[in-house]
């Protein structure tokens, strides 16, 4: 299979947003582009990963879509099963609630709250130890990448998860490739430099894994409508992890759009 003939991914990240009443217009106004004009689901699969507490709440809205989109968790709790874990929800509490997809190692939960390699390695066995579907999310920071070390630092991002990851699941992982210094600060890397690293990203892929050339490589980081069409046209980016332009129901529409045509 070469790259081209994977489906694209458009998932939007909501991150610690929005209101309940806005997330609720959101998809409504979302529901009805679509209704007007369908995407269909064999040309882009969609995305939406709300807060945790939002997440049953925007599953049940989405039920009446007029095509599938995927309700995605933004994070787990690096323990499995139930117990006196406060503040936690684990991988099968997630399943318990239908919900099927999860993101793991967003930059903001390795720098923010401690997410090291080992933490993301637990959460990750648990997330498909539990059948749940991820979304790997890898990049580096400025300084990495201004001192020559980003592919260094993305590709031992990957390696990092090689060893909890079974052969078949690696089926269930999409990796998302969000350079940290592109990310809420609308600077975009530019198509070229992301279509560098993703291929970079599927030779690793393919050395870890024989299922390497069928995994999803996504780019994050200021995707918006203005410059989707430009990221969709590179062979190697299957996809988009967006984040701020997937609060506006009309920006995140016309991303999706922009992927349905690759
Ligand atoms: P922005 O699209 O707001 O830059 O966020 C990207 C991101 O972090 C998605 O996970």
């Amino acid at each position: 299979m070469s790259s081209s003939t994977i489906t694209p991914w458009v998932v939007g990240n909501w991150k610690m947003n929005p209101m309940q009443a806005d997330a609720f217009q959101l998809i409504e106004e979302f529901k009805q582009l679509l209704q007007q004009q369908e995407i269909p689901s064999e040309r882009c699969h969609i995305g939406v990963a709300p807060t945790l507490i939002a997440l049953t709440n925007i599953q049940a809205q989405l039920k009446d879509a007029n095509r599938t989109i995927f309700t995605v968790a933004q994070d787990l709790s690096k323990v499995s099963g139930t117990g006196a874990y406060t503040g936690e929800v684990s991988a099968e509490l997630l399943r318990d609630s239908q919900i099927a997809f999860v993101l793991i190692g967003h930059s903001e939960r390795r720098e923010l709250f401690g997410d090291d390699a080992e933490t993301v390695k637990a959460k990750l066995h648990n997330a498909l130890n539990a059948d749940l579907k991820v979304i790997y999310c890898v990049g580096e920071s400025l300084e990495q990448r201004e001192q020559g070390v980003a592919e260094q630092v993305v590709l031992q991002q990957i390696c990092d998860i090689a060893s909890v990851v079974k052969t078949e699941q690696w089926q269930n992982i999409v990796i998302a490739y969000e350079p940290i210094w592109a990310i809420g600060t609308g600077k975009t890397a530019s198509p070229a430099d992301a279509q560098a690293m993703h291929v970079k990203i599927r030779e690793g892929l393919k050395q870890i894994t024989t299922w390497g050339a069928n995994i999803a490589i996504l780019y994050g980081g200021s995707v918006k409508a203005e410059n989707a069409v430009e990221l969709a046209a590179c062979p190697d980016i299957n996809g988009a992890l967006v984040g701020g332009a997937s609060l506006n129901a009309q920006s995140f529409y016309q991303i999706a759009s922009a992927f349905a045509q690759k």
